[in-house]
């Protein structure tokens, strides 16, 4: 009875597992996540800070520019001497391990054609093994030590044969804009007052709410001036920045002070096109309907009340209208 209890339960865990598993195509930009995720409630991806010989590859919450966090797996080129795949970012940097040792760190360096350690194959079980071991177990990308936190470095480990070692089961995961928490510091209660809303109905409003509550959504994907998405901000009501993903909207366009923000389906539409500068230090601009003087984001009445409906107002430098995006944090949905 015991046994089969557990065995049904393995089974469940490891078909919940699999069903996540998504292998990247050669030559799409993703993020790279990791499956495992136990109670941790943040969304982890790959991130290497930074373009040069030596950078570690890090686990980090999705936050990062997508400069940071946008790999990209290429096809094997027996010609060139690659009898596996590369997994490049910053266009031409490569990850690589630099010996057959577990625990080994996992970098970037600036890629190499016939390079050994810098190939690896990305197996349908969400395996991504090293080519640089030749042993029959082979070694594979590993969470060191299963730790979720912001910083923990990359490694190699041999290979689990039964894929039952979570820390090496991956998926790629389309690549969105940084996710983050949007924070006003009007809040005289010194607690950060953040932009969320509880429903992903069409016409839900958009209101404020102490950071700490964790009863509405609030990991907005932000737009990324100077990297696309100019547009949108984007509020994630699923799994990992996923779907049902609702706009934030100025209800019916009308382009006045005081009216009312609130969600939508995201239309790419004018009512739905904001821009985190320019402006005074965390303005969000409306760039929608008129431009004959800019609307912005505001704090209504400058009331911190949990629920105070957001509206748009005149562009200004008052605090109401000074809003920063921030990683996300623990408590995070
Ligand atoms: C980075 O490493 C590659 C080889 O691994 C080398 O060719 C290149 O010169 C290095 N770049 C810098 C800036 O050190
Ligand atoms: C997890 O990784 C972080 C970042 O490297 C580190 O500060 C922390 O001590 C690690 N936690 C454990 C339990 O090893
Ligand atoms: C969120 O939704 C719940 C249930 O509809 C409602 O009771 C609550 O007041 C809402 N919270 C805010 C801040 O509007
Ligand atoms: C907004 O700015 C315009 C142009 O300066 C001005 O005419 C209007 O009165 C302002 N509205 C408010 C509510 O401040």
């Amino acid at each position: 009875m015991t046994s089969l209890f557990f065995a049904l339960v393995a089974t469940a865990v490891l078909v919940g597992v699999q069903a996540q598993i998504v292998v990247p195509s050669p030559g799409n930009v993703i993020q790279i996540q990791p499956t495992f995720r136990g109670a941790f409630p943040r969304t982890p991806c790959l991130t290497v800070f930074g373009a040069t010989n030596g950078s570690a590859l890090f686990i980090q919450d999705c936050s990062a520019s997508t400069e940071e966090r946008g790999f990209q797996l290429t096809a094997p080129v027996p010609s060139i001497g690659q009898i596996q795949g590369q997994i490049h970012i910053f266009n031409t940097f490569c990850l690589e391990a630099p010996q057959a040792t577990n625990g080994a760190k996992v970098f970037i360096n600036s890629c190499v054609d016939d390079l050994i350690n810098q190939e690896w194959t990305w197996n349908p079980n969400g395996q991504i093994r090293w080519a640089g071991s030749q042993t029959a177990i082979g070694m594979c990308l590993d969470l060191t030590d299963g730790n979720l936190s912001n910083g923990n470095q990359m490694q190699i480990w041999d290979c689990d044969p039964n894929n039952a070692n979570e820390n090496q089961i991956w998926t790629s995961a389309t690549l969105l804009q940084p996710l983050s928490e949007i924070i006003n510091t009007a809040a005289v209660t010194g607690a950060n007052l953040c932009m969320a809303a509880n429903s992903s109905a069409n016409g839900s409003p958009v209101f404020v709410v102490p950071c700490f509550d964790t009863t509405a959504r609030r990991v907005w994907i932000a737009p990324q001036p100077g990297h696309g998405n100019a547009g949108s901000y984007q509020l994630s009501f699923g799994v990992d920045g996923g779907a049902p993903v609702k706009c934030l909207d100025v209800t019916d366009g009308v382009d006045a002070p005081g009216t009312k923000l609130q969600l939508w389906d995201c239309t790419e539409g004018p009512n739905q096109q904001f821009l985190p500068a320019p402006g005074p230090p965390g303005n969000i601009r409306w760039n929608g309907i008129s431009q004959v003087f800019p609307m912005c984001v505001d704090l209504t009445n400058g009331v911190s009340t949990p629920g105070n409906q957001l509206q748009i107002w005149n562009c200004s430098t008052n605090i109401n209208q000074a809003w920063f995006p921030i990683p996300p944090r623990q408590l995070d949905i």
